[in-house]
């Protein structure tokens, strides 16, 4: 099977940016299965009802991590209501594209980062 990454794509993946940890992050959200090899962590810091700060951890092939990376940067400052709008389609719009066999690998940075708003915003409920 021949996979063709477009330019975008494959600078996201040797130069993913904001990967890492969040310390005392506000919230985080993981997607995947470490039994099957492949799982996004995302952290995010919030201010404001924004996304100050997103870093992530991700195991899985070149596109995700070029999703992880791409998302990283269209939610960074957006809203929490506007991340949230956020859809595995439109990362891969962001990336300009990925291969069909690789559309899969898109699936679940988008989840994680919902995962990782809706832990933030039961962390800021007031505890009973
Ligand atoms: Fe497993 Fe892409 S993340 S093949």
């Amino acid at each position: 099977m021949n996979i063709h990454y477009n330019d975008n794509v494959i600078m996201h993946f040797l130069e993913p940016i904001n990967v890492g940890v969040l310390e005392n992050s506000d919230g985080e959200g993981i997607v995947g299965d470490m039994t099957c090899g492949d799982m996004m962590v995302m952290y995010i810091h919030v201010q404001d009802e924004r996304l100050a700060d997103i870093k992530y951890q991700v195991f899985g092939c070149a596109a995700a991590i070029a999703t992880c990376s791409a998302l990283s940067e269209m939610a960074m400052n957006k809203t929490l209501g506007e991340a949230l709008a956020i859809t595995d389609e439109d990362v891969i719009r962001y990336l300009g594209g990925l291969p069909d066999p690789k559309a899969h690998c898109s699936t679940g940075a988008a989840s994680a980062l919902h995962q990782a708003i809706a832990d933030a915003r039961a962390r800021q409920k007031p505890q009973l």
